[in-house]
């Protein structure tokens, strides 16, 4: 599975970047307005660290608008994926620029009907949110099986790009239902590393080697 970040933090995606954990960035317009950065700015900052797809959301909610912001973010970088909401212009903005040969990142998928409707538009990734369907208390890993098992069904190409994710837990799950990338906060994937009993066990070899009276320098 593929790990993107979700975040237009400059810092965190240089870190877990240095790291090899960062195959590509999301961010949104809530994002960018928490980086109180320029939208254009930073996403050209982030496109010169990242080598992978980087989403950059536009703004217009007509479709003829979304096209021309699109074109104009796809201008920033070769690795730009030019993100649309999925409403019914947003589907016409994905399939135009698709044709174009963009990479589309259609986002605010709730439903396996509007993932169809991604997928047959020519969408390069579909976001299901997975936390904001959790947060009304429906189960958004449902969704992403059942995505998964349409797409399979049918053979199609649309990856899927589990988003909205909170917990460590929605990552392996995510994983073992197959979605083909996860994106993040940077927060979740460091929380990925933790374990108790890794720091028990580290915990007991500190001390052993204390009184051991060792020390490697
Ligand atoms: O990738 C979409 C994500 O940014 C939304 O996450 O936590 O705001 O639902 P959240």
């Amino acid at each position: 599975m593929k790990f993107f970040v979700d975040t237009a933090e400059i810092d965190e995606i240089r870190e877990l970047n240095e790291l090899g954990m960062v195959d590509g960035v999301t961010t949104n317009p809530s994002l960018i307005r928490k980086s109180g950065r320029d939208i254009i700015d930073v996403t050209r900052e982030i496109c010169d660290i990242v080598s992978g797809p980087v989403s950059a959301e536009v703004t217009a909610t007509e479709s003829e608008q979304m096209i021309a912001e699109g074109k104009k973010l796809a201008e920033i970088a070769d690795n730009i994926a030019i993100k649309v909401p999925l409403t019914w212009d947003g589907l016409k903005a994905c399939k135009a620029l698709s044709d174009l040969g963009q990479m589309v990142n259609v986002t605010l998928c709730f439903s396996v009907n509007q993932a169809l409707l991604a997928a047959k538009a020519g969408a390069t990734f579909v976001s299901p949110f997975i936390g904001r369907l959790d947060d009304i208390n429906l189960d958004g890993l449902d969704l992403i099986g059942d995505i998964r098992l349409i797409y399979d069904n049918y053979g199609y190409d649309t990856q899927i790009l589990a988003a909205s994710i909170r917990t460590v837990n929605h990552v392996t799950q995510s994983a073992l239902i197959g979605a083909d990338v996860m994106t993040a906060p940077p927060s979740v994937i460091k929380s990925l590393a933790s374990h108790p009993l890794t720091d028990k066990g580290l915990a007991a070899f500190l001390s052993d080697i204390e009184q051991a009276g060792q020390k490697i320098i």
